[in-house]
């Protein structure tokens, strides 16, 4: 049995929780896109554990974790990952794989996130300056990109380095007035790269495929969210690749035909981080009072995350883009103590109501949101661990999301912790 487990909201919603709770019963754990922006936070026991590129399933003594092709590593977060890891006594050196095929982020990368950030003023998109997009753009642009392969052969990487960084200084200098960086300095990074991660390196496609035909199971970790796709998400305002599961057989060359189901993580209201349309956002006491409930502050930059109601427009755009079979509904506690629950069925935009997304970044600055509302519950909800226990007003916000959406919510989160977790078939 494989499955893809991806965001249906902007990200955060709680996939490195769920990702880790289904890995107790597979093999293998695949990130597929994104990087170092992504914070996927597991909880065992009294330990908490953030991961940023490591697959949410390198908590698990036994399971394989593959970086594929379509990640971009930054090498120093990835080895501060590992160290972390190994402080706790979890070790991966016989259990990590990463794609000799994935690009290396380096710190021209991120300076120039950092740059073009400043630049935009107010109408930057609030990125986490992990330079991503820079990262990615080299990658389409093919010339100036370096992937982990590269670091094999040593000298020629050092006149690569020259040339990319020439370039690159050429345009901090005049884009930006910046200082330049020094191609012997990020050369030398590198080579400790090299002796770090090429015994990592490795051709994970072939890996993968052999690990299907041995009969293996395998977990597909989705990054960021549907709406933070690169293609179908809310643009620009939106993440530098293809985070929803369309994006999930080219970033590690695995077919989504191999793939047998598809989970979509979602929680039980919605938040966004950085600059971008969010129809149904709580800028008032409300949204205030769902961030302190849910702790709702980035995994990866800290920054107070944006709070608003569950916005079915939103996620069933993402289950359709996404074929997604079921949800896992996180952070159903978070809501306990409101006296009215909102949900988003609907969208006017210019007087005409539509259920479909309108991935389009002017329509959603346009767009009235048609609410239902919903009898709320006073009870602490991070005991329960039977459906039928839930309060009859927390089965009913569930039951008409289902509705909504048209998926079942099989999974169901009451606190970040791993027996804090509902199923439900
Ligand atoms: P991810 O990026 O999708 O993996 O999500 P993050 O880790 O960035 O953010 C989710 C946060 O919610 C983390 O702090 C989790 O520990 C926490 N969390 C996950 N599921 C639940 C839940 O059902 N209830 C509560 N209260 N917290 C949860
Ligand atoms: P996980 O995997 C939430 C957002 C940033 C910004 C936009 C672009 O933890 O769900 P980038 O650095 O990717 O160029 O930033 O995307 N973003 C995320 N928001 N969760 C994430 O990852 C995110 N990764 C990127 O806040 O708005
Ligand atoms: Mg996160």
């Amino acid at each position: 049995m494989n499955s893809c487990i991806t965001g249906l909201q902007w990200g955060d919603e709680g996939k490195g929780k769920v990702v880790d709770v289904l890995a107790e019963h597979s093999d293998i754990v695949v990130r597929y896109s994104g990087g170092a922006n992504a914070g996927h936070t597991v909880v065992v026991g009294d330990s908490t554990f953030a991961l940023h590129l490591l697959p949410s399933g390198s908590v698990r003594p036994n399971t394989i974790c593959v970086i594929g092709n379509g990640v971009v590593v930054d090498p120093d977060i990835l080895e501060m990952e590992i160290d972390k890891l190994a402080q706790r006594n979890i070790t991966l050196t016989s259990r990590l794989l990463i794609s000799e095929n994935a690009h290396v982020v380096l710190d021209y990368h991120k300076k120039e996130d950092q740059l073009r950030e400043d630049s935009l003023g107010q109408n930057k998109i609030g990125t986490t300056i992990r330079g991503i997009g820079p990262c990615y753009a080299d990658k389409v642009g093919r010339s100036y990109a370096i992937r982990m392969a590269d670091l094999r052969d040593i000298e020629k990487l050092k006149s690569q380095l020259r040339n990319i960084v020439e370039y690159k200084n050429k345009i901090f200098a005049a884009l930006y007035n910046a200082e330049p960086i020094s191609a012997d300095q990020i050369f030398e990074k590198c080579k400790c790269y090299a002796d770090k991660f090429l015994p990592f390196t490795t051709d994970t496609t072939e890996f993968l495929h052999k690990s299907i035909v041995d009969g293996k199971s395998i977990l597909f970790e989705g990054a960021q969210g549907c709406l933070l796709d690169l293609d179908h998400g809310t643009f620009p305002f939106v993440t530098s690749s293809n985070a929803s599961p369309l994006g999930m057989p080219a970033g590690c060359g695995v077919p989504s035909k191999m793939v047998d189901k598809f989970l979509g993580v979602a929680k039980a209201y919605t938040t966004r981080v950085g600059a971008g349309p969010f129809p149904t956002e709580q800028d008032n006491e409300i949204g205030q009072y769902i961030r302190e409930q849910g702790g709702e502050y980035g995994t990866t930059t800290g920054r107070p995350r944006r709070c608003g109601w569950f916005d079915a427009v939103a996620v069933s755009y993402a289950v359709t883009i996404g074929a997604i079979d079921s949800i896992a509904l996180m952070h159903l506690d978070t809501l306990a103590g409101l006296k009215e629950i909102k949900i988003c069925r609907a969208y006017k935009i210019n007087g005409k109501e539509t259920t479909f997304f309108p991935a389009n970044t002017t329509k959603l600055s346009q767009t009235e949101c048609v609410y239902e509302t919903l009898p709320g519950w006073e009870e602490d909800l991070t005991e329960v661990n039977d459906f039928s226990d839930l309060p009859l007003n927390a089965r009913n916000y569930i039951c008409q999301i289902e509705e909504l959406t048209k998926k079942p919510v099989t999974i169901i989160g009451v606190g970040p912790k791993r027996n804090q977790t509902i199923f439900r078939q």
